[in-house]
């Protein structure tokens, strides 16, 4: 099956939590069944343990070599490595049973698990140059915010003031779309919800190019949006 080809339906089956919590369990499911005929953008490291390749070293004019190298070696590596070691201690032998151990451990889980997902949809995201975005797309946008202009207002806001990250995410329950901020990677999640538009706001994504600037370097991201990938993911949510 193609995970891709999740539908809204098949996420929903019916409105209740629980019949969207069974349906995202069944695409979790081919997620993980879909694994050797995955496209490239539907890799994970959560699947295989190794890194994504990077599409770009570098997105010139935005970007250097040495601000995306860091950012994917050592602060998305870092997220794979940790997440592997946590796992390790947690499901294999007789686990954690000391209570502060065992809920830090949940904890460091999900912020290292929810660093791997996010940072890969973040460079998926970035194009050296960018498309204009998709007639629904736009459609959708337009819809929800306004005006693709005020999408934007709204969304570089939200970028300025978060600490970890500024996203637009669909949500399967219904339908709408959704800007998102988040200090950490474990913190504000929208449940269920689908990023298809993520901006890395920690200072590591930005601070080689930029240093304190981070109003240049979210100008600068607009310019290099992937519309293509964000039509792609949106696509995937219908
Ligand atoms: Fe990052």
């Amino acid at each position: 099956m193609d995970a891709n080809r999740w539908t809204r339906r098949d996420l929903l089956g019916n409105a209740t939590f629980a019949g969207a919590a069974a349906a995202a369990a069944t695409w979790l499911g081919a997620v993980r069944e879909a694994r050797a005929e995955d496209p490239p953008s539907a890799a994970s490291a959560l699947s295989s343990g190794a890194l994504v390749a990077l599409a770009y070293e570098a997105l010139p004019g935005f970007l250097s070599k040495e601000q995306v190298g860091l950012h994917h070696a050592k602060h998305y590596g870092g997220a794979v490595k940790a997440l592997a070691d946590i796992e390790g201690r947690l499901y294999t032998g007789d686990g954690v049973t000391d209570k502060a151990a065992r809920r830090e451990l949940g904890r460091a889980q999900s912020e290292k698990a929810n660093s791997v997902l996010l940072h890969e949809l973040y460079f998926r995201g970035m194009a050296a140059s960018s498309e204009p975005p998709a007639e629904d797309v736009r459609t959708a946008l337009a819809k929800r915010f306004g005006s693709l202009d005020r999408w934007r207002a709204d969304l570089e806001a939200c970028a300025l003031v978060a600490n970890g990250w500024a996203m637009l995410a669909v949500h399967p329950v219904n339908g709408r779309l959704y800007h998102v901020v988040s200090d950490a990677h474990d913190v504000g999640p929208l449940w269920l919800a689908r990023p298809i538009v993520i901006l890395d706001m920690y200072e590591h994504a930005y601070y080689v190019d930029y240093k304190n600037d981070k109003g240049a370097y979210v100008k600068a991201w607009f310019d290099h949006v992937d519309w293509q990938e964000v039509d792609r993911r949106w696509r995937a949510t219908k």
